[in-house]
Formats: C-alpha cells, sequence, structure tokens
C-alpha cells in the first residue's frame, strides 16, 4: 500500500510512479488526517510511505498520524521522502519511529524535486521544476523497481551536518517558523472555497467569502501554492514569486 501526504503535488506525483510501477494502490493520509481517521488499517503488501520533507524530518503531524494509526497485516514499511535539497538524519527518525510501531523498517530513499517552501525560499518556475523532476526520474524508478521486489532501500550516507540538521534546526524551524500568522487572502479572492477544501488540517474556514486560518497550520503551502487565483501571500516574501504545484 502506497500511503501518500503531499501540500503542493510532489509526493503524490511520486507515490502515483510507485504505484503504478508497483500495481499497488494509493492511500491519501492527508484525507484520514482531514477526517480524523486512524485505521486500522489493513495492508497485504509492505506499507510504503511517500512524503515530503519538512526540517530534515518527515512531517511532525504526519509522524504523529503514524503514530496514532494501527496498522495490520504486512508490516514492512518503506520511506520516500521528496526534498528541495536534503533530508538530513531524517532515515534514524523514521527508524525510531518504525520499531515503535513493530514495523519492519526497509529503508529511505531522497528523492530531490522542486523546493516548495516559498514562504522562506525562492521556488523554481515551471521550465526549472519539469528538469529537477526529469533529473529524479531514474531515482524514482529505481526505487520502485526495490520495493516491488520487496528489497531493503539502499544506505544514504548521512554527514555531522545531516544530523545536526534534523536533532536541532528541526525544533527550531517548529518552534519559530511554522504558523499560521503571516497568511492572508489578497482583494483577488472570490471565496472559491479551494484553499479550505485543500488544507489537510482543516485550519481554514471562509468567514464572509475571505479565507481566515487558524492556529494549527503545518506550512504544507496547498492553500498558498494550490490558489486558483493566486491570492493568499505569506507576509512579503511571497510576493512576486511563481506558485508551485505538481499535477499528480
Ligand atoms: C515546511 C517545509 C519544510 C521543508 N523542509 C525541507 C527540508 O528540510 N529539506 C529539504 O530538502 N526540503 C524541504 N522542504 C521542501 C519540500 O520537502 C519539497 O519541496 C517536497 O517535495 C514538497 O512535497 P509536496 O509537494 O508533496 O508537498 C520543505 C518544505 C516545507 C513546506
Amino acid at each position: 500500500m502506497i500511503l501518500y501526504f503531499s501540500g503542493t503535488g510532489n509526493s503524490h506525483y511520486v507515490a502515483n510512479r510507485i504505484a503504478s510501477a508497483t500495481h499497488d494502490s494509493l492511500f491519501s493520509i492527508c484525507q484520514q488526517m482531514k477526517d480524523h481517521q486512524h485505521g486500522p488499517i489493513f495492508s497485504k503488501t509492505p506499507l510504503v510511505f511517500v512524503l515530503p520533507t519538512y526540517g530534515w524530518r518527515i512531517p511532525r503531524m504526519v509522524e504523529q498520524w503514524i503514530e496514532d494509526t494501527s496498522f495490520e497485516g504486512n508490516l514492512s514499511a518503506y520511506f520516500i521522502l521528496t526534498c528541495g535539497t536534503g533530508t538530513g538524519n531524517a532515515v534514524g527518525y523514521c527508524a525510531s519511529l518504525c520499531r515503535k510501531k513493530g514495523f519492519s523498517f526497509m529503508g529511505l530513499s531522497s528523492i530531490i524535486m522542486p523546493e516548495n517552501y516559498i514562504a522562506m525560499f525562492p521556488v523554481p518556475d515551471a521550465k526549472q521544476a519539469a528538469a529537477i523532476i526529469q533529473a529524479a526520474e531514474p531515482h524514482i524508478s529505481s526505487s520502485a523497481e526495490r520495493i516491488h521486489r520487496q528489497e531493503p532501500l539502499p544506505k544514504e550516507p548521512i554527514s555531522l551536518i545531516g544530523r545536526l540538521e534534523s536533532a536541532v534546526a528541526n525544533p527550531v524551524l517548529y518552534a519559530c517558523f511554522i504558523r499560521a500568522k503571516g497568511f492572508y487572502a489578497t482583494d483577488a479572492c472570490v471565496g472559491c472555497g479551494q484553499c479550505e477544501v485543500l488544507c489537510p488540517t482543516n485550519n481554514i474556514t471562509l468567514l464572509d467569502g475571505t479565507p481566515q486560518w487558524a492556529n494549527h497550520c503545518i506550512h504544507c503551502m496547498a492553500c498558498i501554492c494550490r490558489c486558483p487565483q493566486e491570492a493568499i501571500e505569506y507576509k512579503k516574501r511571497s510576493l512576486g514569486k511563481p506558485r508551485y504545484f505538481l499535477n499528480p
């Protein structure tokens, strides 16, 4: 079973590619989180978690969802992390999550995809994004083949900096940056409610046709990047930047 979480489409795209190469089914963690569902989830095939990297680890709310959810059947677990540049020591934290859950850890692949963190960094334009995705294709295919053969994924090297990013920079990112304060809708908003539907944590509600953000945002960038009117901004940081979304 290919379980994915995706804000802006990268992980959904990779999950689709793996599902078709392994003839396995897709399962949306976003929808489960939105619906406050925690299984039980039964899978005959290994669990393949396809997730974005947030602060050199898997997104905290997804980790919590995995911890709180009961899984039955095949309890081998693969982790495929899409990222802009790297996953630090996410592998160490995924292995430890597997120990907690009684999963047999089958390894982690880091797949470099276009950066989506428009609230912090520049994001690529369409041409740059296409080139990054094309470069990722062989890695996606080789990971899918290994999963199909139920072989462990090759170990990736972890640098000292990578360990520090996951252990030290991750808590700093959550403490200082990951919050909803800063998002706002501009006059271009037509009140279509797409942001409310897309938000995986039900953090957005429309008040008199205008989106309002509560305080359990996970910075997935779905609202700002997928607004059909490009009517959402984050402080001054997103002004003038292209929106990034990959159609899975
Ligand atoms: C809150 C946040 C934190 C991120 N942290 C990292 C990171 O630590 N390392 C990295 O390489 N990319 C990081 N990124 C980039 C995403 O992991 C990457 O673009 C991913 O493919 C997005 O997947 P999605 O389109 O499925 O949401 C971060 C993005 C966001 C929104």
